[in-house]
């Protein structure tokens, strides 16, 4: 699939977060503010990044529409950042500036070049399919429910579209090189659900996430992303 594709499509969710509706009376409850508070807070502040290291090394493809797409695709993080800081606002739950996960994934992001960048923001992207569900599970507030609904369905077209730019990066490897990748990454992808499980467990648990179901459960969804990598497959996304 082709970036003029992508940037169609990110063009056409750009009004995705509309229908929701800011008055539902059902507001959190103290349990379940108390269980999601600190996590929200630390998801909401990932969300938010201008991805101006993202913006650089992409300028390096020298593709024009690439950097349109990617222009979008972070407006469209910076959109789950913002309604997810709504939310916490008229739940009276307040925005944090910073958080050391969200410094190391920073930190990781700015060391190399693009492939490396969209590989740490792909590893976000697919806890966040996890997390997401687990949060839609431990509440029953009705907007955040929707929230997290319409970020879920945004994520696995987040990850479909960095499949096809990690493609590119694949392509170019020698098989040993591609093997040491492979490795390295899901070392990365299994370390990171250790931290995540350490800091997000109590939304983990009462979205009905033990550690190996939360484990087995984002694995599968890395390797998924390996297949749309090797394979070239293409995810049947409605939209197509
Ligand atoms: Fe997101
Ligand atoms: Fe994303």
């Amino acid at each position: 699939m082709s970036y003029e594709k992508w940037r169609s499509y990110f063009t056409a969710n750009s009004s995705h977060f509309e229908g929701l509706d800011w008055n539902d009376p059902v507001h959190l409850t103290q349990l379940e503010k108390a269980r999601i508070l600190s996590s929200i807070q630390q998801f909401q502040k990932g969300e938010q990044s201008e991805g101006k290291h993202l913006f650089a090394f992409a300028k390096k493809m020298g593709d024009p529409v690439y950097m349109d797409t990617i222009r979008l695709f972070i407006r469209e993080e910076q959109k789950h950042a913002c309604v997810l800081g709504e939310f916490m606002d008229r739940e009276g739950i307040p925005r944090i500036r910073e958080h050391w996960v969200d410094n190391i994934f920073r930190w990781l992001r700015k060391l190399a070049g693009l492939e490396n960048t969209i590989f740490i923001l792909v590893i976000a992207e697919i806890i966040a399919k996890i997390y997401y569900k687990a949060l839609y599970q431990a509440t029953e507030s009705n907007l955040l429910k929707k929230i997290c609904l319409q970020i879920l369905q945004d994520e696995d077209y987040h990850i479909a579209f960095q499949a096809h730019t990690l493609r590119y990066f694949f392509k170019r490897k020698s098989r040993l090189s591609a093997m040491i990748s492979r490795i390295w990454h899901r070392f990365l992808m299994a370390g990171t659900v250790c931290v995540v499980w350490l800091y997000h467990r109590p939304v983990l648990k009462s979205g009905a996430f033990g550690f190996w179901k939360f484990y087995e459960e984002t694995m599968e969804v890395f390797s998924d992303l390996d297949i749309l990598i090797k394979y070239n497959k293409t995810l049947q996304l409605a939209w197509i």
